[in-house]
């Protein structure tokens, strides 16, 4: 039976220039490089400068994303942004970088899903095509967390950084089974009785300002590795693939150790993990397309390959992306 399938078309990033090691971290706030390579992974993270914004980000991995597809913008349907940072509370995001990249077709809006924001965006993005109300939808994950740092919280501040991840996604036809290209399963979940264990102090409607992100780790630690091996088992079970079956795994790039714990618990070798973690920190909901990027520079990246994507999130939030690439 033919069925539409939402393919990975093409993939874009953006980093800011400036980047901050642990050894330049160290020179303001109480920790060293030591501690953080040990317990995290990270060895450095962009910084957005003065006056530069998440939709900078987002529209310049949107371009190069579009450049390599050999598309123009007027031929996406629509633009998700995956953002806790978003310009301005509104409009969104998503309405700037349409408006930058001279759409003026299509719908655009923000997701707000925090580091699970592209992974919750493709999911969306995947039921509007394989439903035929859209064609092309730009995904998109990108942030600023540096923003929402209390730089005297060692804590949190040494764990994030900025960025923007693209892809391009759209429908072709399938036959309906496993050999397919495209988009083979997704789930999505959240549990907001977590709330508060990762979350920012401020909201426009509480206190009219941004507030400053908080974070129970090792509370946050604990769940990340269930979560994620539950969402990683769903895609599984639902597919009847086995995690031998699985040639790149593409996960949310929080934190070394909470992947090493996911791996095990999953049965997914080294070499077929997407750090990008050591140079890029946690870029909230820009990790995944961000991760997804670099292995697609790496070249390593093959038609037919099952790519298994994986996020966790303030919410909480979390889930898992299996494709066909
Ligand atoms: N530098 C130096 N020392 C530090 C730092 C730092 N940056 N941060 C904490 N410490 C100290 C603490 O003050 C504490 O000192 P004490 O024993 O004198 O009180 C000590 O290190 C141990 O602190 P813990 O919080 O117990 O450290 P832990 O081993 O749990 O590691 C970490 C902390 C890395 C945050 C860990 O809990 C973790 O990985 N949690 C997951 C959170 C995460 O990755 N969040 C990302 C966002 S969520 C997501 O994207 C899924």
């Amino acid at each position: 039976m033919s069925v539409t399938r939402t393919i990975i078309r093409s993939v874009g990033a953006y980093l800011p220039e400036r980047i901050v090691t642990n050894e330049e971290l160290s020179t303001f706030v109480d920790t060293s490089d030591e501690w953080i390579l040990e317990r995290t992974g990270i060895k450095q993270r962009h910084m957005a400068a003065q006056g530069e914004f998440t939709s900078h980000f987002a529209v310049a991995a949107a371009k190069m994303a579009l450049e390599r597809a050999g598309l123009a913008a007027s031929e996406i349907d629509m633009i998700i942004v995956g953002t806790t940072t978003p310009d301005r509370t509104f409009p969104s995001t998503a309405c700037i970088v349409q408006a930058e990249l001279g759409m003026t077709n299509g719908a655009a809006f923000d997701l707000q899903a925090a580091c699970s924001g592209f992974l919750y965006g493709l999911a969306i993005a995947d039921s509007f095509i394989v439903a035929g109300a859209y064609k092309r939808i730009l995904v998109i994950g990108a942030e600023t967390l540096t923003r929402l740092m209390d730089w005297t919280d060692r804590n949190t501040c040494v764990l994030f950084g900025d960025g923007a991840g693209a892809t391009i996604v759209e429908g072709i036809e399938g036959q309906g089974d496993l050999s397919d290209r495209g988009i083979l399963a997704c789930h999505l979940r959240s549990d907001g009785r977590y709330r508060d264990l990762l979350t920012a102090t401020g909201g426009p409607s509480s206190t009219k300002s941004i507030g400053t992100v908080q974070m129970n780790g090792r509370e946050v630690f604990r769940h990340a590795v269930a979560n994620i091996s539950d969402a990683i088992h769903e895609a599984l079970q639902a597919t009847g693939f086995g995690a031998d079956d699985i040639d790149w795994f593409v996960p949310h790039q929080a934190n070394g150790r909470i992947l090493e714990g996911v791996a095990k618990r999953v049965g997914l070798p080294d070499d077929k993990i997407i750090i990008t973690l050591d140079r890029q920190g946690n870029t909230s909901a820009a990790s995944v397309p961000l991760a997804l990027n670099s292995l697609y520079e790496s070249g390593k990246l093959e038609s037919n390959q099952l790519v298994l994507f994986e996020a966790m999130g303030g919410g909480f939030t979390w889930g898992s992306v299996l494709v066909r690439w």
